[in-house]
């Protein structure tokens, strides 16, 4: 199957939202990424419920919430609500991962978890086969336009491992500093789903990159 793309939102033009999105149906990308950032978990705020599902009234694209948040169980339902296709949360924000999954779950959305660059891989051993989707950051999360680490390669590689060791059947989703350098070394890898922003956006013709990132 071939790459799977979901530009990042974070890195569009808020004052003309309704536009990007309409680029964005237009485009090859398979879903819109969408950053929530609390100021808590992460040191930035981004946009909440309500900006979600003006992005969800004009998408023709399911949307991929990444909710960077501290106690995300409380806001599960109501971007369930705003639109969200995926959920993910992070492994280190939930006391109770395997319950916050339930929850995702049993609103009828795929459920993902994110896990920071210092998150080893071996601690997802006992809930990848529950789960949809892995978001690998390969950056701190909390800002676009960072420098991809390098160490996510072999994470990637460790991920895929552990899924066909588990029989799991989660996708790999890699987060922060995507581009056209690092992407076929990721697809080797393993990854399933590049998330890209501001690679995609700050380009000359956004639904190009799209297209280029889609080509390996
Ligand atoms: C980082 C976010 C990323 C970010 C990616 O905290 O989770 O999704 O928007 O942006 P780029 O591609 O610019 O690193
Ligand atoms: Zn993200």
């Amino acid at each position: 199957m071939s790459i799977l793309i979901a530009p990042s939102i974070l890195a569009a033009d808020f004052a003309n939202l309704q536009k990007e999105v309409e680029m964005l149906n237009k485009s090859q990308a398979d879903y819109i990424h969408v950053d929530i950032m609390d100021g808590v978990f992460v040191p930035n705020i981004s946009f909440g419920i309500p900006v979600t599902e003006a992005i969800h009234k004009h998408a023709k694209k399911p949307l991929d919430v990444h909710l960077m948040i501290v106690n995300p169980d409380s806001y599960l339902e109501a971007f369930r609500n705003a639109g969200a296709e995926i959920i993910s949360v992070h492994y280190e924000a939930c006391s109770h991962l395997h319950r916050s999954i339930q929850a995702i779950h049993n609103l009828g959305a795929k459920a993902g978890v994110a896990i920071n660059p210092h998150t080893a891989i071996d601690l997802l051993g006992e809930i990848i086969a529950d789960i949809d989707l892995v978001c690998v950051m390969s950056v701190n999360p909390g800002f676009g336009g960072q420098k991809f680490i390098e160490n996510t390669y072999s994470k990637v590689s460790k991920l895929k491992d552990l899924i066909l060791k588990k029989g799991s059947s989660a996708k790999i989703e890699i987060d922060g500093g995507v581009n056209l350098d690092n992407a076929p070394k990721l697809i080797q890898a393993g990854a399933d789903l590049l998330v890209a922003g501001s690679f995609v956006f700050n380009s000359d013709d956004p639904q190009a990159t799209i297209a280029s990132l889609k080509q390996f």
